[in-house]
């Protein structure tokens, strides 16, 4: 009898114990931007060494475009940090600490262990303040898959840093092109593509200098660039090999100076 009694409350203090931290785990993921419950389970990852990314961006403040990045520790060098995964986001490293730590576990082999419906079913590939400013230009797409691959783990997502982004991505899609440019043996498109590079290096630093009002003179000048190359082909009557080249960079530069208009 007194045996029973015994197992009796044993039982009823583990279902309640088990309901109270299934509540917990709930709630936790119910709302990711709530601060971090001591959950020992979910929190463990956190403090261990190859978790440095998540301490460098909070801890530094001064984290910036120009951060170095020698500041990672060698347990998680820039080489092996996939740029698309939830661990080096930023909003991620900010926002989700459990998605940090699910995510962190796993990233060295790129395989997601975890078992978050949330983070299987829409994983974040890009923040979403990058995504609303890229949502504000006539190309998207566009806009989301020239700056993602320049993006680091330190990066501010505000507009001016995505500016700066998606301009060095034109700069070099502008160079990319030169060869192009060269075989078609157009010298006036050769000096044209020339001059795009360099008014587009001009918008880089007078985004840098909040001097949009320059930002949006020189992307105007690059985007007369690649037009007047067009026109050129389109008086002589010949078919134009640089048109694709030319309506993607547009495009790129258009983007460009969408973003711009963002910077009050
Ligand atoms: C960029 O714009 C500024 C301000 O209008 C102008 O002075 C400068 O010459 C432009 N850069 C180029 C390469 O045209």
């Amino acid at each position: 009898m007194e045996f029973n009694k015994t197992n009796r409350i044993i039982v009823i203090f583990t279902v309640s114990i088990l309901v109270t931290i299934s509540t917990h785990v709930e709630s936790r993921s119910d709302s990711p931007f709530s601060a971090p419950a001591p959950a020992p389970e979910v929190m463990k990852p956190i403090a261990s060494p190859a978790n440095s990314p998540a301490e460098i961006y909070t801890d530094s403040p001064a984290a910036s475009l120009e951060a170095p990045a020698d500041s990672f520790s060698p347990t998680n060098p820039p080489s092996e940090i996939d740029i698309y995964s939830p661990a080096t986001s930023p909003e991620a490293l900010v926002a989700s600490p459990e998605a940090l730590a699910e995510s962190s576990s796993a990233a060295p082999s790129g395989i997601k262990v975890s078992s978050s419906p949330r983070s299987l079913l829409n994983p974040p590939l890009l923040s979403p303040e990058i995504k609303t400013i890229c949502g504000k230009t006539d190309n998207p797409p566009l806009c989301e898959s020239s700056v993602s691959p320049l993006l680091t783990p330190q990066l501010k997502p505000d507009t001016s840093s995505v500016l700066i982004l998606a301009i060095q991505a034109s700069i070099t899609a502008t160079k990319a092109a030169m060869a192009t440019v060269e075989k078609v043996d157009a010298s006036d498109c050769q000096e044209l593509y020339d001059d795009a590079v360099v008014n587009l290096e001009e918008a880089v630093n007078a985004v840098k200098s909040s001097d949009i009002a320059t930002v949006n003179t020189n992307l105007s000048a690059a985007m007369t660039d690649y037009s007047t190359c067009n026109d050129g082909f389109e008086e002589s009557g010949e078919p134009n090999p640089l048109a694709d080249v030319a309506d993607k960079l547009t495009k790129m530069v258009s983007n460009c100076l969408a973003i711009s208009t963002l910077i009050k």
